[in-house]
C-alpha cells in the first residue's frame, strides 16, 4: 500500500485523528503535558513497560512510544483478535482507577495506555503497533 499524508497542522490536544493505511485504522492522538507525565507511573501495571516486544519502530522506542512526545501515531487494532480499541476521553478511570485516558478494547476488555502499552491481566498479550512514519515537517507526517 502506499504511504498516507496526515496534516496534524489543526490537530488539537486530546483530539484523535483517524486515517487509512493499507486498509488498517492509525490513529494520530494529541497528548496533553498531563497526560505524558502520568505515563512513568503506569509502567507496574503494564506488561510490557519498557517496549521490549518489537511493536514499534526504533525512533520510537521510547517512554512515549513516539518521535514528537505529544503525538502518538499508532494501529487502532486490538493485539488479541483484532477488534478496535475505544478512545475513552476523560472516563478511562473505570478501568484504570486514576488514570482518565486510554484505550478500551470492547470486545473482551482488554486495555492500553496513551503510549499504547497493554495493561497486565487483560487477553491482548502486547502493545499497539506503532506504524513506520516519520516528520515531513513540522505539521505533516507520512505514515507507510
Ligand atoms: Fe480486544 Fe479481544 S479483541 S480484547
Amino acid at each position: 500500500g502506499a504511504p498516507v499524508t496526515v496534516d496534524i497542522g489543526k490537530l488539537e490536544t486530546g483530539q484523535l485523528l483517524l486515517v487509512k493505511w493499507r486498509g488498517k485504522p492509525v490513529w494520530v492522538v494529541k497528548r496533553s503535558d498531563v497526560v505524558l507525565a502520568q505515563l512513568p507511573s503506569l509502567n507496574d501495571e503494564l506488561q510490557d513497560p519498557d517496549s521490549i516486544e518489537p511493536q514499534q519502530p526504533g525512533y520510537a522506542k521510547n517512554i512515549n512510544r513516539s518521535i514528537k512526545p505529544q503525538v502518538l501515531v499508532t494501529v487502532g487494532i486490538c493485539t488479541h483478535l483484532g477488534c478496535s480499541p475505544t478512545y475513552l476521553k476523560g472516563n478511562f478511570a473505570e478501568h484504570a482507577p486514576g488514570v482518565d485516558y486510554g484505550f478500551f478494547c470492547p470486545c473482551h476488555g482488554s486495555k492500553y495506555d496513551m503510549a499504547g502499552r497493554v495493561f497486565k491481566n487483560v487477553p491482548a498479550p502486547l502493545n499497539l503497533v506503532v506504524p513506520p512514519h516519520y516528520y515531513v515537517d513540522d505539521s505533516t507526517i507520512l505514515v507507510g
